[in-house]
C-alpha cells in the first residue's frame, strides 16, 4: 500500500468525520487516542464504528482507526468495538518496542476470526518515537515484526513530554532540536530496513501552507513517502508534494532508457552529471513510486 495524505479526524466529531471523507486524503485516521476527551471516549468508539460500516468502500480512501496505546486499559475496548467495521488499518501510538506491534498484531489475528475478516487484512501504522524507550529500540524491529505493519511514523510533541524537553525546536530557527532529528532519521533508516512506508511528521501549524509544502519536500528528499495530517486543508498540499511531477518523470525515464540501451553500462554523463547505479535505483523508484500512487486512483 502507499498513501501519501493521512488525515486525523476526532473520532467524536461528527462535522470532522463528515468532512473527512469529501477530503482528499488518501487514508483517514480517526482518532480515539489523544484528540478525544476522556469522558467522550465510548461516544467516539460508537460513532467510529458507525463510520466504517458507512464507508464500506475504501476505493479512493481508506480508513484507519487510532487507538490508545496498548498499556492502557482503553486499547482492548477500541480495538473490540471498531473491528466489526473493517478498518483498513490500526495506527498504534506511544510505541515502545516491535513487541507491541507484534501483541496488536495477536490481537488482530482474534478479532478477524471473530469478525470473519480474512486473517491480515488489517494493517498497522505505528507512531515509532513517542516514548523515550522508543528511541532506544529501534532494533527490534529488525529481529521480526508482524508482516501487519505497513507503514512507521515518528512525532515530536509527545516524545519531548516524554524526554523532559520544555520545547522540541531551535528557538533560533524554528527547526527540530538534536532527539527529534535523531527519532526522524531512525524512524526512516528502521522503515526502509525493514521495507516499510516511512511517513513524514505532521506539520502543527495548519494555516501555513508554504511552509507545510516545504516540508513535505524536505520529507521526500529524505526518503519519507506520504505526511500525516491534522486539518483538511493540509491533504491536497501534501497528495501534490509526494505525487513526482512530469519532468522528474520524464528525467527518470532518461535515466533508465540511457542504462537499459547498454546494460554493459556502469557509469556514464548525462547533462554534465555523473549518473551510476545509485541513480539508476532512484530513478527506478521514482517511476515506481509514479506508478503505485497512479494505482490508488
Ligand atoms: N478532520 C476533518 N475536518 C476537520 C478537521 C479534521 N482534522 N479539522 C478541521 N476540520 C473541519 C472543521 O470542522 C471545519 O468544518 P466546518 O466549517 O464544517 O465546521 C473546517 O474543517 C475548518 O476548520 P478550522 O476552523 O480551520 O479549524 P478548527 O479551528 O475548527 O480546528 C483543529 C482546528 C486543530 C482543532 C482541528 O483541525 C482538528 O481537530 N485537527 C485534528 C486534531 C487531531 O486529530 N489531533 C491528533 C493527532 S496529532
Ligand atoms: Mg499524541
Amino acid at each position: 500500500m502507499i498513501a501519501r495524505s493521512w488525515l486525523f479526524v476526532p473520532g467524536d466529531s461528527e462535522r470532522k468525520l463528515a468532512k473527512g471523507s469529501d477530503n482528499p486524503a488518501d487514508v483517514l485516521i480517526l482518532d480515539l487516542e489523544d484528540s478525544v476527551a476522556h469522558e467522550r471516549q465510548a461516544v467516539a468508539r460508537e460513532m467510529v464504528r458507525a463510520h466504517l460500516k458507512a464507508h464500506a468502500d475504501r476505493t479512493r480512501q481508506q480508513l484507519y482507526v487510532r487507538i490508545n496505546p496498548l498499556d492502557t486499559d482503553a486499547a482492548l475496548l477500541d480495538l473490540a468495538a471498531v473491528m466489526p467495521g473493517a478498518p483498513d488499518g490500526i495506527c498504534l501510538p506511544k510505541v515502545k518496542s516491535a513487541a507491541e506491534v507484534n501483541t496488536l498484531a495477536n490481537y488482530l489475528c482474534a478479532l478477524e476470526a471473530r469478525e470473519g475478516l480474512p486473517q491480515g487484512a488489517t494493517r498497522i501504522l505505528c507512531v515509532a518515537t513517542e516514548t523515550a524507550a522508543s528511541l532506544l529500540t529501534f532494533h527490534t524491529y529488525l529481529d521480526g515484526v508482524s508482516p501487519r505493519l505497513a507503514a512507521m511514523t515518528w512525532g515530536g510533541e509527545d516524545l519531548a513530554a516524554a524526554l523532559g524537553a520544555s520545547d522540541n525546536r531551535n528557538p533560533a530557527n524554528g527547526e527540530y532540536d538534536h532527539p527529534f532529528l535523531m527519532a526522524k532519521s531512525l524512524c526512516l533508516a528502521t522503515a526502509r530496513a525493514i521495507d516499510v512506508q516511512p511517513v513524514g511528521v505532521v506539520h502543527l501549524n495548519f494555516r501555513d501552507h508554504a511552509g507545510l509544502e516545504a516540508d513535505c519536500l524536505r520529507d521526500r528528499r529524505a526518503g519519507f513517502i506520504g505526511k500525516v495530517a491534522i486539518h483538511p486543508d493540509q491533504c491536497e498540499i501534501i497528495n501534490r508534494a509526494f505525487t513526482p511531477s512530469p519532468e522528474e518523470m520524464v528525467h527518470a525515464r532518461r535515466v533508465v532508457d540511457l542504462f537499459e540501451k547498454d546494460p554493459g553500462l556502469g557509469t556514464v554523463g548525462l547533462d554534465g552529471v555523473m549518473l551510476d547505479m545509485p541513480h539508476l535505483k532512484q530513478a527506478r523508484n521514482l517511476l515506481a513510486l509514479a506508478e503505485k500512487i497512479h494505482a490508488l486512483r
